[in-house]
């Protein structure tokens, strides 16, 4: 019977135990997450979404703080156009968080970083650019395009000294989308390395409507392979989404992926970055506990507990502090649903605000609970102790879990 292990992603010469632990933003992939991973041979992420506020968190520096002494005087103000990210400030704090992880890389493996085009930052083109430079001068191993099309961001990094040599990947959900990615990037004279096909069951923001349901990971894989193999083109391709026991990873490998990229099970580990009460809570989910809505500004829908605080919370648009969603226009979906309750309930001190969320805010508190569908069955992977609490894993128990088990089987700890 086969198991991950007896399959390797290569990248040219170089192997790669074949899990990769996806981004997983504002720090719930953290630095200590992806360490893991690549210190056991495989590809971690770490994630740039609203690294001012991470760096803060890691290195005490205080970039949230100025920008909101930049900006005060705008807070009690609707129209958020006037709140810009310095760029200089942007650079800094990417490179803090992707040098000082680099720095403390171990082992064989790789470490990439998830870049959301969908974090706008009231300036798309410019801060994604710096984002990604960033992250190319602080020696990052790959990075991984994500929530957007990107068909722009190759020819963004191209006159980078690295655009050739870092690995550069692109997430998507569809076969239409990589098409259009790869038509797109002809003129650049660089393919990606490596493609992940995120399906329906992934955890965060998702590349559907709210038609998810309809769709299959293994179908989509199933089609991307095919158009590679007709178009001659020879690119690693990464499956994700709901792939929770070693065996779901193996049946992928199998039917030709590269690797396979996980996330869920990796929430209640030592590592991650979510706060402890919230990893219990992740743990006692059950199957009903789960929604697909569409809190998210981004205009994505997106995959969460019901219980997530982020829903209906109603507090005033953080914008000054943070301000990523802000697209080109200096405009939100969450200032503009927060304005429309404030009007309908003059005198109201604390309004509620259902249809969408202060993502920035809830993200940057852990009070959005994203997960995958498959987070119910995460009771299954750990001992329930005798106060009601699981087991906390550590990420090498998770991954070496997914690298040898066989037979569906999970392996729970001593
Ligand atoms: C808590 C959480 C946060 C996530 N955040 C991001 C993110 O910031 N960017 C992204 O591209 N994908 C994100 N994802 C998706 C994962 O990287 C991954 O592709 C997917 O969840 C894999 O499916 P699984 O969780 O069922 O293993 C997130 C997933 C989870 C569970």
């Amino acid at each position: 019977m086969k198991k991950v292990d007896d399959f390797r992603l290569k990248f040219g010469k170089q192997e790669l135990v074949p899990i990769m632990i996806g981004g997983m933003g504002v720090d719930i992939s953290t630095a200590e997450l992806a360490l893991e991973a690549a210190r056991l041979g495989g590809v971690g992420h770490i994630s740039d979404a609203m690294v001012k506020t991470v760096a803060d968190r890691r290195f005490h520096t205080s970039y949230v703080k100025e920008k909101l002494q930049r900006y005060k005087f705008n807070v009690a103000n609707s129209d958020k156009s006037e709140v810009q990210f310095r760029l200089a400030q942007l650079a800094e704090a990417t490179k803090l968080h992707v040098g000082k992880t680099m720095e403390a890389k171990r082992g064989s493996g790789m470490i990439f970083i998830n870049c959301m085009e969908k974090l706008t930052m009231n300036a798309p083109k410019e801060t994604l650019r710096v984002r990604l430079h960033s992250a190319l001068d602080a020696g990052i191993d790959g990075i991984t395009l994500a929530a957007g099309l990107h068909l722009g961001s190759f020819a963004l990094m191209e006159d980078h000294p690295r655009f050739r040599d870092a690995k550069l990947g692109i997430i998507v959900s569809s076969v239409r989308a990589l098409q259009l990615f790869i038509r797109k990037n002809v003129r650049s004279n660089r393919l990606p390395d490596y493609i992940v096909v995120e399906g329906p069951l992934a955890g965060g923001h998702l590349g559907f409507g709210l038609d998810w349901a309809q769709y299959d990971l293994a179908t989509i894989v199933a089609e991307v392979l095919q158009w590679l193999r007709e178009e001659k083109l020879d690119i690693p391709v990464i499956p994700a989404g709901g792939i929770f026991t070693g065996s779901d990873a193996t049946a992928f490998l199998e039917a030709g992926a590269a690797a396979v990229q996980v996330a869920t099970r990796f929430t209640i580990t030592e590592e991650c970055g979510l706060p402890a009460k919230v990893k219990q809570e992740y743990f006692r989910a059950s199957e009903g506990d789960v929604e697909v809505n569409q809190t998210s500004p981004t205009g994505y829908p997106m995959r969460m507990l019901r219980s997530s605080p982020s829903i209906g919370a109603g507090n005033r648009p953080n914008c000054e502090a943070y301000g990523y969603l802000l697209d080109a226009k200096g405009c939100c979906a969450y200032i503009t649903a927060y304005n429309r309750e404030v009007e309908a309930h003059p005198g109201v001190r604390k309004v509620s605000v259902m249809d969408k969320t202060c993502l920035c805010t809830h993200m940057r508190n852990f009070d959005c609970w994203t997960c995958g569908q498959y987070v119910y069955r995460l009771k299954d992977t750990s001992h329930k102790d005798a106060d009601g609490n699981y087991q906390i894993l550590s990420a090498e128990h998770v991954f070496r879990d997914y690298q040898f088990s066989t037979e569906n089987r999970i392996l729970l700890p001593d």
